[in-house]
This record gives structure tokens, C-alpha cells and sequence, in this order.
């Protein structure tokens, strides 16, 4: 997993979107304002289209919902289209090589979201193609989720900057993209999760040097009521993660004390918000109460998916145009 580009942000945004950790603080929060402008347009029936002429391709390993249809919907909003095209239901699926794939592919499109496995695979994506490369979710992380729910939190709570959001559950992709958000981001990163399902070392370690220079602090616990407690946002996400089944009973038998319930709120902040990037999984990692509750806002944040996304895809696709 190279981690090395990962240290300082470059001067000049990069032509592809792979980590968090790859975007300065100042471009996170340009997004963000970007976001907020095209949400309003949106709901008042006045979306700019930017991206007329333009193709964005999705090649996605996964299943997918929210991440498929909110690029395909943002890029129709936006005036441009959109191809999804299944990883089986392509030459790559019977030897065609990645490299030629991408290439190939940077001829007829003008951006390419991956939804795969590694890391290393995206990374190789994004060295073959010479238009921009979306990461869509990988098994290292999911930034596009990240910088949605960065939107959302500073819709509900007002500023980023001090807030203590508590993770509790797996630490995974999601939590590995919150971790380096919130290290940038100067804010309160609390992971509750059980022993042998702590995040990467190698990105707890990133996130706590990052967070010296931004006052944020980036902790982690196997108590997760001291994860949750004085919390402005509590988080989760599933304990079985795409490609993980095979350790579903392990998985379940570990996670559970680790669920996101009324315990949990109990010990968080008054008004603190309840985020779960879905899909959910009422009765294992989050209770039926905590998701469908009054301090729930996972419809409000699926749906932000689309404003952030739009932003990107403004940004990276109109970008490569100029
Ligand atoms: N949260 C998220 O990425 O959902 P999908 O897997 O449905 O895209
Ligand atoms: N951690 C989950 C996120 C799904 C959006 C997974 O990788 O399956």
C-alpha cells in the first residue's frame, strides 16, 4: 500500500482522486462551498451544465448504489453522460490488460470512476489513464463518501474544525478516509473498535502526525463508550465490508458490542447527529432506534453524496478541459 505521495499535499491539485489524504485542506474546503452552491441550484431547478460533452466512464468491481447512481445522476444534471461498465461485461474480464484498458479508455472519455479492491489497482488505473481517475471505493478507503459526509457535517454542526466525531465498529475503508479527513480537517477523530479490527497502523500514523499540525487528535479505543463520549457525530459502518464474507460469523461474534445504539447516544453530546454511510444493517452494527431516530440524518447525508460529487466532478472533469 504506498503511502509515500501521501505526505504532502501537491501544490497543484492532482489529475486523479485517490485518497484524502492526496487534497489539502484548502481544496477540501473549496469543495465543500462548491457543494453547498450546487445543492441549493439543485433544489431550486437551476443547475449549471458545466459538463456538456463530456463522458464520464464508472468501472466498478462491486455492487453499488448510492456511489453508481449518484455519478451517473450528477453527470446527467450536469449536462454531460455517463457509461457504467460492469468489470465482467468488458475485455479486462478475459485478459485484456489494465494498462491497454486505460489508455484506450482516456481516448473516448474525459473521466473514469473505480470501484475495486486494492489500492495498488487504482493506483495502476490512474498511471495508465491520462484523464482524471475517481476513486469509487476501494478496500483502503472511499474519499468521495468522506468528503460528502464532510459536507454534512458542516451543514448540520456549522464548522468542521473542533468537532469530535466518534467511529465505532470496524476499522475499515471509511474509517481509514475519516481518520485523514479528520487529521486535515482539525478535528476530533475517536475510533472505538475491538482488538484485531483497529484501522492500518501505517494511517493512524499519518493521521496523528497530520493532526500536530492542525490541532486535531486522532485517538484510538477499545472502549467505545469513551469513544462516543462528549461526540458531535456519531459514525458507523458495516462490520462486513465488500469481499469480507467469508468472515461473517467471526466478524459478528467480535463487532458486537460495538453497535451504535441509544447506549452509545447516550454518552455522546445532546445534539449529536448519527451518520452511517449505508448500506445499513439494522440489529448489527447500528440499532433500528439510532438509524431511524430523530438525531439520524444517513437520508440527508446518502443525498449529499450527489452535491459533493457534482463539485468533484466539476472540478476534475472541467479541469482537464482547460
Ligand atoms: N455508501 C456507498 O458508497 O454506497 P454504495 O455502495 O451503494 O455505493
Ligand atoms: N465498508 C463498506 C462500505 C460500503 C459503502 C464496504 O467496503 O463494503
Amino acid at each position: 500500500m504506498p503511502r509515500s505521495s501521501q505526505t504532502i499535499p501537491p501544490r497543484q491539485p492532482a489529475k486523479d482522486l485517490l485518497t484524502i489524504a492526496n487534497l489539502s485542506s484548502r481544496h477540501i474546503s473549496a469543495l465543500i462551498k462548491q457543494a453547498k452552491h450546487l445543492k441549493s441550484k439543485r433544489r431550486a431547478g437551476k443547475m449549471p451544465r458545466p459538463l456538456v460533452g463530456k463522458t464520464l466512464g464508472l468501472i466498478f468491481e462491486k455492487p453499488s448504489t448510492r456511489t453508481r447512481v449518484s455519478f451517473e445522476a450528477g453527470m446527467n444534471h450536469l449536462g454531460g453522460h455517463s457509461l457504467f461498465l460492469e468489470a465482467e461485461k468488458i475485455q479486462l474480464s478475459r485478459g485484456e490488460s489494465l494498462s491497454d484498458t486505460a489508455q484506450v479508455l482516456s481516448g473516448y472519455l474525459d473521466g473514469l470512476v473505480v470501484r475495486t479492491f486494492d489500492q495498488a489497482t487504482l493506483e495502476e488505473w490512474a498511471t495508465h489513464a491520462t484523464i482524471p481517475v475517481i476513486n469509487g471505493l476501494t478496500d483502503q478507503c472511499h474519499p468521495c463518501q468522506i468528503l460528502a459526509d464532510l459536507f454534512t457535517i458542516s451543514e448540520k454542526k456549522k464548522r468542521l474544525k473542533g468537532i469530535k466525531l466518534a467511529y465505532v465498529g470496524d476499522g475499515n475503508n471509511v474509517t481509514h478516509s475519516l481518520l485523514e479527513a479528520g487529521a486535515r480537517m482539525g478535528m476530533h477523530v475517536s475510533v472505538g473498535c475491538p482488538t484485531g479490527y483497529e484501522p492500518d497502523q501505517r494511517i493512524i500514523e499519518w493521521s496523528q502526525e497530520e493532526a500536530t499540525k492542525t490541532q486535531a487528535t486522532i485517538e484510538v479505543t477499545h472502549d467505545p463508550l469513551i469513544a462516543a463520549e462528549n461526540a458531535d457525530v456519531l459514525y458507523t459502518d458495516v462490520w462486513i465490508s465488500m469481499g469480507q464474507e467469508r468472515e461473517q460469523k467471526r466478524r459478528l461474534k467480535a463487532l458486537t458490542p460495538y453497535q451504535l445504539n441509544e447506549r452509545l447516544l447516550r454518552k455522546a453530546k445532546p445534539g449529536a447527529i448519527v451518520m452511517h454511510c449505508l448500506p445499513a444493517h439494522r440489529g448489527e452494527e447500528i440499532s433500528t432506534g439510532a438509524l431511524d431516530g430523530p438525531q439520524s440524518v444517513v437520508l440527508e447525508q446518502a443525498e449529499n453524496r450527489l452535491d459533493m460529487q457534482n463539485a468533484i466532478l466539476i472540478d476534475w472533469l472541467g479541469r482537464a478541459s482547460s
